[in-house]
C-alpha cells in the first residue's frame, strides 16, 4: 500500500524582529515574531488587556487604541509597524489617580451593560473628540460607527460623548420628548452602520 509521502520542506523559523514600543509613556524593547500584531502584543507581551479582542478582523472595533494619537483597530496593525511609535491604550488615559473625562461621563451615563466594547468604545470617543468631530448626535453616532456593542448601549454611549465633548443634548432630549427618547434607543444600529 502506498504511504502519503512525507514534505521535503524544512521546517523554518522566523527570526524575531526587534523595535522599541511607548505605551502609555512608557518605553518597551521587544524581540517579536514580525507577523504578531499589537493586540496581541499589548495583550500577551505587555499584560495590557484592556484592549479587547473581539472579531480579530476590523469589525467589531472593541480593540481600538491610540497610535500617535490616531483611532487604530489594533488587531489589523503589525507590532512590526509601530516601532519607534507612541500607542495609548485604556489604561494610560486616568492620570494622577483621576479618571479621564470620558471614562467619567461613561460612569455618568451610565454608558456601558457587560462593558466587553467599552476600551475601545472610550478610545474611539477620545479620538473623535480630539478631532473635533463630536459635533452633534448624528456626526457621534456616525463617527462611532466602527465600535459595535451587543448590550446596545448606543444612546447612553452618545450621551457620554456628548457630555465629555461638552456638547449640548439636542432639544427634544431636554424638553423630556418621551418619544424621540424611545426612537433614539431604537435606531442604536445607527452606530454600527446599519443592521
Ligand atoms: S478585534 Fe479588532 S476590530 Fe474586532
Ligand atoms: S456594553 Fe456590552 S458589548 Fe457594549
Amino acid at each position: 500500500m502506498l504511504q502519503p509521502r512525507r514534505s521535503r520542506v524544512p521546517e523554518t523559523t522566523i527570526p524575531a524582529y526587534s523595535l522599541r514600543l511607548t505605551v502609555n509613556g512608557e518605553a518597551h524593547d521587544l524581540a517579536l515574531d514580525p507577523r504578531a500584531t499589537l493586540l496581541d502584543t499589548l495583550r500577551d507581551r505587555l499584560r495590557l488587556t484592556g484592549a479587547k479582542k473581539g472579531c480579530t478582523h476590523g469589525s467589531c472595533g472593541a480593540c481600538t487604541v491610540l497610535l500617535d494619537g490616531q483611532r487604530v483597530v489594533s488587531c489589523l496593525v503589525l507590532a512590526a509597524a509601530c516601532d519607534g511609535r507612541e500607542v495609548t491604550t485604556i489604561e494610560g488615559l486616568a492620570t494622577g489617580g483621576r479618571l479621564h473625562p470620558v471614562q467619567q461621563a461613561f460612569l455618568d451615563q451610565d454608558a456601558f451593560q457587560c462593558g466587553y466594547c467599552t476600551p475601545g468604545q472610550i478610545m474611539s470617543a477620545v479620538g473623535l473628540i480630539a478631532e473635533g468631530r463630536a459635533r452633534d448626535d448624528a456626526a457621534i453616532h456616525d463617527d462611532l460607527s466602527g465600535n459595535l456593542c451587543r448590550c446596545g448601549a448606543y444612546p447612553n454611549i452618545v450621551a457620554a460623548v456628548r457630555q465629555a465633548a461638552g456638547v449640548a443634548p439636542p432639544e427634544s432630549e431636554v424638553r423630556g420628548d418621551s418619544r424621540v427618547r424611545a426612537a433614539a434607543g431604537a435606531t442604536g444600529g445607527a452606530i454600527r452602520g446599519g443592521a
